[in-house]
């Protein structure tokens, strides 16, 4: 049984439809990518994932639970498992580093001062930014403010890690720090990872399998190997015009082209 299963998703703001019939199953243990243009709703469908988002018709499953219109408690439950990255990473401003990765472990438990800290110190560490603790969200450059949402995402040990656009904005070598990131604590800590972007080297270096959404429907699935010979034109059009600049040849040696 797949741990993340989208079953005839149908998701519409008004007259705007985003969703007619989504369908997506999530394994556990596997790095998937979702890629699509801006605007076809793939911040839209993490949302729906932790409940921010509710769906109008069909299921979403995880681990066998439906989790639309489940109770609250449920789908606090729920969402203790799941880590988010949100674009932009979203840290609050009126809180340090150290307030912004406790948030998840005093919205979520009772634990003690010491635990908190111990927490919050080995997060940061995890995403290579020790003892940052103090500064406040103004002073984080933005691969750093990355980082924090990460270790804020990461804060609860989550089974699952969703990340919406991890990479964007970021100068290269930040890039390869997430990238890297990404990669480790999928293998390191066996998490369930889907990354959305529009980051095709990116893409290419995370994911087990890659699912591309078009007007509101999964028109690919597949291995890397799989979409670079894909010959779908819709395909062809977004990881020909995503990939990296041809001439920039450290970033080619750093995804492996
Ligand atoms: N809360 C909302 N209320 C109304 N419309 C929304 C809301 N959230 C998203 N939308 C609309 O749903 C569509 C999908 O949005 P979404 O943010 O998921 O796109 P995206 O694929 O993440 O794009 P990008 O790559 O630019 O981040 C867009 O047309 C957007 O305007
Ligand atoms: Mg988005």
């Amino acid at each position: 049984m797949a741990l993340i299963e989208l079953q005839k998703v149908r998701k519409a703001f008004g007259p705007k439809v985003v969703y007619e019939s989504l369908d997506l199953a999530i394994e556990r243990g596997e790095a998937v990518t979702v890629i699509g243009g801006s605007g076809m709703g793939k911040s839209v469908m993490l949302k729906m994932l932790i409940g921010l988002l509710s769906v109008d018709a069909g299921e979403i499953r995880f681990d066998g639970k439906a989790i639309q219109n489940a109770p609250q408690k449920e789908l606090g439950a729920v969402r203790r498992r799941i880590g988010m990255l949100f674009q932009g990473a979203a840290l609050f401003d009126s809180l340090d580093v150290h307030g912004n990765v406790a948030y998840p472990l005093l919205e979520h438990g009772r634990p003690t001062r010491e635990e908190v800290d111990a927490r919050v110190a080995e997060c940061l560490e995890d995403v290579g930014l020790p003892g940052i603790e103090r500064m406040r969200v103004a002073e984080l450059s933005g691969g750093m403010k990355k980082r924090v949402g990460l270790a804020r995402a990461i804060a609860m040990r989550p089974e699952v890690l969703l990340y919406d656009e991890p990479t964007t904005g970021l100068d290269p070598i930040a890039v390869a720090h997430i990238v890297d990131l990404i990669v480790e604590l999928n293998d390191r800590y066996d998490v369930t990872t889907i990354v959305v972007t529009h980051d095709m080297p990116a893409a290419f270096r995370v994911s087990d399998r890659i699912a591309m959404i078009d007007r509101g429907h999964v028109i690919f699935d597949g291995t890397p190997d799989e979409i670079r010979q894909s010959a779908d034109p819709r395909v062809r059009d977004f990881i020909e015009g995503n990939a990296p600049e041809t001439d920039d040849i450290q970033t080619l040696l750093r995804y492996g082209g």
